[in-house]
């Protein structure tokens, strides 16, 4: 972990949020790196939950929710942690379930009384800062989709099974974040929310616990063994749960939670029905029939999965007697998925190889590295921040119109013709 810490750090994917003033703990910013592999992990799940389905439509509610909506759901009196605080030197705060005995890990100071804590930020809408203007910052995005319910059955053509599907930041107030973007304060959610006949859970639970786990091995690339299921008992639920299983990665600390798939059966269609007293019932087309359909939920973080493919992905080896770092990215996730180096600085290999980015831009997320420097410096640069396929203009290219491609996996190398580059990257990203 600390490995991959320092890699994101000096390569540009993640900073320490106003690092400059010392920082502020559970938030982390995106360097240019981080940024366009948080989007292509972002547009790959909107790809496949939404746009290449016709069961399921997207949403974008808002970030700051009336207390109204946070009562309904339950999250004011259930979204909390237990909290001790020590009361010796060190004065931290621990979570109360995860702590053995009574005595501080930290200083082993004497620890207080347990009390429950309300993870959810609260701020205030309107100057005046009064009981009345009190709303919160969301901790899930899934409320959003619940309260729009009615909305989106009576604005669109949606028929029962269907899906809303929604990403976007969500704000928890973690009492012990930690283990990097693991476990964060503000981080990016990416939820479904999918609409079943009442009683006909089971069999779509199965669905999307096999789906989701299918997008993380096939899509996302992510190695097969580290990955498994968990079955929640019965204690460990959420208040909305009838059931629960977690997809987790085998992480350095442990087995951890990557993705979460809940039977949310009818419960928050349920409680925001009373609670606003607005009727949330679907009438089905087919058996003239109103219910509240019921709720099968797969929901991941951004973050969670950001993690996971950079732990999964990083690996130490030795070419031409030299050890080196080497993201093993999935070409779909890598931030450059193709670099391209002129050998030298000429100013005719410079003029090709800038016309060569130019024609993958687009098709490619491509970046052109003329630093100079020996080549192989340029190539272990790209090794290190995930980038399957380098494609080198050298003087060659300017007699036989041809490049070489060179493998950030094995190294092996090869010569397409510069015509034939476009078609022959798509085929090495699609047999991946
Ligand atoms: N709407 C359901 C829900 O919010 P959750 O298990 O609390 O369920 C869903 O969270 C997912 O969000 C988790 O599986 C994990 O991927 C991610 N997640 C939760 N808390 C997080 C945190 N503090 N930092 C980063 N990701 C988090």
């Amino acid at each position: 972990m600390e490995k991959v810490v320092a890699l994101t750090k000096r390569r540009g994917f993640i900073y320490p949020s106003s690092e400059i003033y010392g920082g502020l703990s559970g938030f982390y910013d995106y360097g240019p790196y981080g940024v366009a592999l948080k989007r292509a992990i972002r547009d790959l799940w909107w790809r496949h939950v939404v746009e290449l389905r016709d069961d399921i439509v997207g949403l974008e509610s808002t970030l700051i929710m009336p207390e109204a909506v946070w009562e309904a759901s339950g999250h004011l009196a259930n979204f909390v942690d237990p909290l001790r605080q020590c009361l010796g030197p060190c004065r931290r705060r621990w979570r109360a379930d995860q702590l053995l005995g009574d005595r501080c890990p930290q200083c082993g100071g004497v620890l207080d009384d347990v009390r429950m804590f309300n993870l959810m930020f609260k701020t205030h809408v309107g100057p005046v800062e009064d009981r009345a203007s009190e709303a919160y910052l969301r901790p899930e995005t899934a409320q959003g989709m619940f309260v729009d319910f009615k909305n989106v059955i009576s604005s669109t053509r949606v028929r029962v099974p269907f899906g809303i599907a929604q990403q976007g930041k969500a704000f928890r107030n973690e009492i012990t974040p930690g283990n990097f973007l693991f476990r964060v304060r503000e981080f990016e959610l990416m939820e479904l929310e999918y609409f079943v006949k009442p009683r006909e859970d089971d069999e779509w639970f199965d669905y999307w616990r096999k789906e989701r786990m299918r997008w993380h091995t096939d899509v996302l690339g992510v190695d097969k063994s580290r990955l498994r299921f968990y079955d929640h008992p019965k204690e460990s639920l959420s208040h909305y749960s009838k059931q629960t299983t977690d997809i987790e990665y085998e992480f350095p600390f442990g087995w951890g939670e990557l993705e979460g798939i809940a039977d949310r059966t009818d419960y928050d269609l349920a409680v925001h029905q009373e609670k606003s007293k607005q009727d949330l019932t679907y009438l089905d087309p087919e058996t003239n029939e109103r219910y509240l359909p019921w709720v099968i939920e797969p929901a991941v973080s951004v973050e969670r999965i950001f993690v996971t493919l950079l732990l999964d992905a990083y690996d130490e080896d030795v070419v031409n007697n030299e050890p080196r770092v080497v993201l093993r990215l999935h070409p779909n996730v890598a931030p450059v998925q193709v670099a391209v180096v002129p050998l030298s600085k000429k100013e005719e290999l410079i003029k090709v190889a800038q016309e060569v980015v130019r024609s993958l831009r687009g098709e490619f997320r491509a970046e052109y590295d003329q630093t100079g420097g020996h080549i192989g410096r340029r190539y272990r640069r790209q090794d290190e921040i995930g980038t399957p396929f380098c494609v080198t203009v050298d003087f060659d290219t300017l007699s036989d119109k041809a490049v070489t491609i060179r493998m950030r996996d094995s190294t092996a190398q090869e010569r397409p013709s510069i015509d034939s580059l476009n078609e022959r990257l798509k085929a090495l990203i699609a047999a991946h």
